[in-house]
């Protein structure tokens, strides 16, 4: 049987941990969409154009995610974002994991618009832009990076103005979407929030 969960939302709002937690529950695949992203950004930043980078893309390019998810790169992935061919070399490839019998997850910016609008479930996962950014501080702290709030946060936005108003596939939430703001909630809370939704749909 087919099941899609999509999952949106800007930066390090908890859509990768629910995402996985929601996907460990119910079996599913799970795909981060933002590496592939990064994956296009890592290989710009190497000088390869990004269109030529996101038509060559190879498994191998996402053998790494803990240097996908570098500072530099998270900011190169937001630029080659805006591009349209980028978002059109990247489509087949998302649309096709979604369509695993046995039920996937994808978390991104425009799961639930673009990538799968047909989607059985919908999340659209934010939280301010402080939290969000104290979140990803600790996040870079604990892998030993250096990094100060001040930067994060201005990082943050730089990236969620970026996502937001480029033409192309904005990150806007579904019509359809359920918001979740874990702006105050728990890790534990938001996956169970998350799970109740799969499951409401699944019982449907
Ligand atoms: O989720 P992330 O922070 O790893 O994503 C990195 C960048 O990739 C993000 O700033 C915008 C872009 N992105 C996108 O445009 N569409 C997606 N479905 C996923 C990511």
């Amino acid at each position: 049987m087919r099941f899609t969960v999509a999952i949106d939302g800007p930066a390090a709002a908890g859509k990768g941990t629910i995402g996985r937690a929601v996907a460990d529950h119910f079996g599913f695949a799970h795909l981060d969409t933002g590496l592939l992203y990064r994956a296009v950004g890592a290989r710009m930043l190497r000088g390869e154009r990004a269109e030529d980078a996101a038509l060559a893309l190879t498994p191998e390019d996402l053998a790494d995610p803990d240097a996908l998810r570098a500072p530099d790169v998270a900011q190169a992935a937001s630029k080659v974002a805006v591009i349209p061919e980028v978002r059109d070399a990247l489509l087949a490839f998302q649309r096709a994991f979604a369509h695993r019998i046995g039920g996937a997850v994808l978390d991104g910016r425009d799961i639930g618009t673009v990538i799968c609008p047909r989607a059985e479930v919908k999340l659209f996962v934010t939280a301010s832009a402080e939290v969000r950014a104290k979140r990803r501080l600790d996040e870079l702290m604990g892998r030993g990076l250096e990094a100060e709030y001040d930067t994060v946060l201005a990082d943050v936005r730089a990236r969620d103005a970026r996502d937001t108003e480029r033409a192309t596939a904005p990150m806007i939430a579904a019509d359809d979407a359920l918001t979740l703001d874990t702006s105050e909630m728990s890790a534990e809370a938001a996956i169970a929030a998350a799970i109740a939704a799969v499951q409401s749909r699944k019982n449907a």
